[in-house]
């Protein structure tokens, strides 16, 4: 859209939520309600630490990343058969047709599962087939990235990769998450290496609590395709030069930055500086279930608390479409129905 229309900054929130847009950085086992997590321990007989979903709930207040993953790993452990599995990602599904994501690149942490004795295939079996009933009946287009657990070693991340490879044609990429400081991206050069001789897309989370060196080594040794999170770039300005030339995704989620204390408030955030910085940023939801807003909860409250205009907003639509790993006839598709939402804001 060469010239935007003029829209009242009262009409923002609505634009912000009609807009269509991609979410590149879901953990899908970071979408698990409370509610479902209770539903699906009692349907396995799993005995849960807390007593009840409020009780549960309560405890969602983290002081830093591996404070939430304790309990992430906790929530998924009710997780055992593919409906499991599918019932959690078709839930996701129905909250992002919700929001007009038009198209999602889901993360999912098989070794969480495998290590507690459940098949790859069933974990496969329950997401993919999800994703095939969000096409059908919601409309949404989506992807899978599985992402090695980088507190674990390379070696545990090349037996995840052998055991998934006969699910090839059912993900798209390979990611790197879990605890950052003390486990560089160069920790995973070789097996990163194997999944680009494969075809498979590369992402990595980088710079969320680690430091800019770590986005550096994802981009120079992994040869990671976008940056997950990445907000700490903004202490170096050389690593903002390059991430703008070479316009790699940012995949940032301001809600999970606050509840994880990387920010004290969404007034603090980064996010409006690396996108004047010419970054290709995105906005997206994490973990929702425990950061306190899936996609449209994200984009109102940042534009709520940093000076963001309808331009960031078709910039950050834009970017993540752009970001997506779709060819670039759907993504042509795609823009012109965000050309077309803004038009009818004029
Ligand atoms: N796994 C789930 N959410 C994560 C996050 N925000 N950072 C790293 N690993 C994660
Ligand atoms: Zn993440």
């Amino acid at each position: 859209m060469t010239t935007l229309p003029t829209i009242a900054p009262e009409r923002l929130p609505e634009l912000l939520r009609a807009m269509p847009k991609a979410e590149l950085h879901i953990h899908i086992e970071g979408s698990l309600e409370p509610e479902l997590i209770f539903k699906l321990a009692a349907r396995n007989g799993v005995q849960l630490a807390y007593p009840s979903v409020e009780a549960l709930r309560q405890a969602y207040a983290f002081s830093d990343l591996q404070s939430f993953l304790d309990i992430y790993y906790a929530g998924a452990s009710v997780l055992l058969q593919e409906q499991d599995f599918y019932d959690m990602a078709w839930a996701y599904f129905e909250r992002a047709a919700a929001d007009h994501v038009v198209h999602a690149e889901l993360f999912f942490d098989p070794q969480t599962h495998t290590d507690r004795g459940v098949a790859m295939a069933t974990v496969m079996a329950g997401l993919h087939r999800a994703c095939l009933d969000a096409r059908t009946q919601l409309g949404i287009s989506s992807a899978l990235i599985l992402c090695f657990l980088r507190h674990l070693s390379e070696e545990a991340a090349f037996d995840t990769l052998a055991a998934a490879l006969p699910f090839k044609d059912q993900f798209i990429g390979v990611g790197l998450d879990s605890s950052e400081l003390g486990h560089p991206p160069e920790k995973f050069s070789r097996v990163f290496a194997r999944c680009r001789s494969l075809g498979l897309h590369v992402v990595a989370h980088a710079g969320e609590e680690g430091p800019p060196a770590y986005i550096w080594t994802a981009l120079d040794d992994l040869k990671v395709e976008r940056i997950d999170h990445g907000v700490q770039s903004i202490q170096d300005p050389a690593l903002m030069a390059r991430l703008a030339r070479e316009r790699v995704p940012l995949t940032v989620c301001p809600l999970s930055n606050v509840k994880l204390c990387v920010y004290s408030d969404l007034g603090q955030h980064a996010l409006k500086h690396l996108l004047d910085a010419g970054l290709a940023v995105t906005i997206n939801s994490d973990d929702p279930a425990y950061f306190g807003g899936y996609m449209n909860e994200n984009f109102v409250q940042t534009f709520a608390a940093l000076p963001l205009d309808a331009h960031d907003a078709y910039r950050l639509a834009r970017n993540s479409l752009e970001a997506s790993f779709v060819d670039a006839a759907t993504q042509a598709g795609w823009i012109a129905r965000l050309d077309d939402c803004f038009a009818s804001f004029r």
